[in-house]
Formats: structure tokens, sequence, C-alpha cells
């Protein structure tokens, strides 16, 4: 194994040409390939150096990730990405110390390309190799920058797949002490969006038009859910039941069954509305299980991670939530909300430091325990 926290260069021959590489110190490469994103990292001594993203737009008219596509494009993308990554950094591949690569949880095609890519790089390099959790990396990211929380934190984590509250007592050891019992955030938000007529994923175009709307002007329903679990197949129903009787009411009733034309053109004239208020209802079912969990832990370092932690009323509501109740909240960049590489390179780090490491026999799953 190779560790230096030196700063020094090294030429080395490399067929005719002298390649110069930098040793810095502790060097992870990182790969993200769990859904429809393929992302490389660099980071070194826990200091993300690159992290870039190829997104996949094939699955836009298909109306949500095709599997058989994701893992297509993952084979195209994952070479030239990797590439970018180390170049962006101003590493050589054989400048790097470990090979971390998310091994679960996610789309089974689209994991075995950046796992298996991962594992043969790290045999032909001769590097150890890092499995990581996709969902305890998205709550990492929340360690790439400063202000970092301090630990036990507690992390609302937002996915399209994931809906977690996680308590986090080192960057190895955390458990999920609340989680939705039916739809993640992020699928409440494209759901909702589907049925408005937006193109997937919706989440950010509800977001959008809700900046224009009134978040009082609609009243849907909050589930009653004991605990700290979440629940959001109820409020995608009443949207439904709400938009086909064109805004009358949230309860379905044959008599106020709107026509299709009635619908649309009631969705039209009001859509900024519609939004804004089932975005304030998202947001708050999110945040009323944060403040309980919080009461309950008595922890008041709390994070947000997750694609769904773009979301502008979710941070502008989590903040101010944070003043009111003297929390220190902490969001992570943007670029590190949604599905990316550093947060797997941060992950990686950490478990590097904790001298976790996989062989090469380990195999990417779907689904994966904490
Ligand atoms: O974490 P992520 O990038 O991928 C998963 O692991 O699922 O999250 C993607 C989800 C999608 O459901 C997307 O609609 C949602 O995050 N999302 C948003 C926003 N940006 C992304 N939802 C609401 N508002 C946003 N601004
Ligand atoms: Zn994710």
């Amino acid at each position: 194994m190779n560790m230096s926290n030196e700063n020094l260069y090294t030429n080395e021959s490399c067929g005719s040409s002298a390649v110069l590489r930098r040793r810095d110190g502790l060097t992870i490469l990182a790969i993200e390939s769990s859904c429809d994103e393929t992302s490389a990292s660099v980071c070194v001594d826990g200091k993300i150096l690159s992290n870039f993203i190829a997104n996949q737009t094939v699955h836009e008219k298909y109306g949500g990730v095709v599997p058989e596509l994701a893992s297509r494009a993952h084979m195209q993308n994952i070479v030239p990405v990797v590439d970018t990554a180390l170049k962006n950094a101003g590493y050589e591949v054989n400048g790097i110390d470990a090979i971390a690569f998310t091994q679960a949880p996610g789309l089974i095609g689209s994991l075995l390309v950046g796992g298996e890519f991962a594992k043969s790089l790290a045999l032909a390099l001769n590097k150890p190799l890092i499995a990581v959790h996709h969902m305890q990396a998205h709550v990492l990211a929340n360690l790439i920058d400063d202000p970092r929380p301090n630990f036990p934190f507690l992390c609302l984590t937002v996915s399209g797949g994931h809906t977690q509250i996680v308590l986090c007592e080192s960057p190895t050891t955390m458990k999920v002490i609340g989680e939705t019992i039916d739809d993640a955030a992020g699928e409440a938000f494209d759901k909702s969006a589907k049925l408005l007529g937006l193109p997937y994923p919706g989440g950010p175009l509800v977001d959008k038009y809700a900046q224009q709307g009134n978040p009082d002007r609609f009243k849907f329903p909050e589930p009653k859910i004991a605990g700290l679990n979440f629940s959001f197949s109820g409020l995608k129903t009443s949207i439904l039941y709400f938009l086909q009787n064109a805004g009358k009411s949230n309860l379905f009733k044959e008599e106020f069954m709107a026509t299709e034309e009635e619908k649309l053109s009631f969705i039209e004239n009001n859509l900024a509305d519609i939004c804004a208020s089932i975005q304030q209802r998202i947001v708050t079912i999110l945040l009323n299980k944060v403040k309980k969990a919080s009461l309950e832990t008595g922890i008041t370092d709390i994070c947000l991670a997750g694609g769904v932690s773009a979301n502008s009323g979710l941070r502008k509501d989590f903040v101010e939530m944070g003043k009111k109740n003297h929390w220190n909240t902490f969001i992570p960049a943007f670029q590190y909300c949604t599905d990316n590489a550093a947060m797997i390179a941060i992950t990686g780090y950490h478990k590097y430091l904790a001298g976790q490491f996989a062989d090469l026999t380990v195999s990417s799953t779907a689904r994966a325990e904490w």
C-alpha cells in the first residue's frame, strides 16, 4: 500500500516518455454508477480535487430511468469519465492509493458496471479496494466542505429512492432511525409532477414553479404516521383526486368529476400555486419528523442530504426551523446533493482510515443492509 504525506513529484518511465505524477497525500479515486449518473472523483487527504459527472439524457422520453439503457450508457461513459476526473485532478491512474466504488444499493446492472471496473482497476494496479454504501455516502457528503457537523449528528436523507433519518455517530457508524413506509420524497415530487403533466424527473420543475406560487392556496392532508417514519402515498392519492375534481375538493366524489379539458385548464391556470402547495406539504411532512427526531435524541447538529435537498423550499424551511430551534444546520453544496462520486470519495477516505477494505470477491447488490 502506498501512502505519502509529502508534497513531491516523481518521474517514472512509461514506454518512451517520462510520466510526472504528484504524491501529495492519501489519494482516492472514486466511482459512482448506482442509477443514471456515471461519475468519478479524486480526493486527496479528504479534499475533493475533481468530481466529474456524466448525466444520461436517454431516459427523458421514457418518463423514468430504464435500467437496461442506464447500464449501456454507463459502459460507454465509464472510461472517459474516470479519465476526465483524473485529468481534472492532475493525476495519473498509477498515482492513486485506493479505489472506492458504490457497491449498493441501486440498479444492479448500473452498479455492476462501476463495480467491475473498480475491481479490474484495483487488480491491475494492485491497489486496495473500498466498497461504499450509496446512502451512507449521501450522509457523508456533509463532511466534504466546511462547516462540518460534529458527531453525533442527524441527517435527513431525501432522494428518488429513499427517505431516511440517519443517526451518525462516526464516519463509519450510522443507523437509520426513521424511514418511509412507501414512496420516497423524491418519488412524491416526481409522481406529483407527472400528475401535472410535467416531464421526468419532475422534482426540479415543481420547485421551479413553486417559487412563483402561493403555498397556502391549497391544503393537502398530512399523514398520521407514528414514530419517525414517513408516508407519501396518501399525498399522491389526494393530489390525484384533487386534480380529477379540478380543485373543487380533495375528496374523490363522482359528482365532482371534471372533464379532461376542465382538469387541464385548471392545472394550466393554477400551476404555480398547486406546485407551491404540494411542495409545502412534502417539506412539512419531512421537517416535522426531523424536529421530533431532534427532540427524542437531544441532537442539534442536523444535516440534509440526497437529491431532494436541492429543493429550494426544503433548504429555506430547514434553515429557518434550525434557527428557531437553535440547531446547527448543514447542507452540502448543490453538486454534492444529487448523485456524485465526490461523496463516494469522502466515504472511501474515512473507510480507508478505519481500515475497512473489500476484497476482489465483493459483489454489487441492489439492496443492502446498514
Ligand atoms: O439522490 P438523487 O440524485 O438520486 C437518487 O439516489 O435517487 O435524487 C434524485 C431525486 C429525484 O426524485 C429528483 O426529482 C429529486 O431528487 N430532485 C428534486 C430537486 N432536485 C432533484 N426534488 C425537488 N426539488 C428539487 N429541486
Ligand atoms: Zn442517490
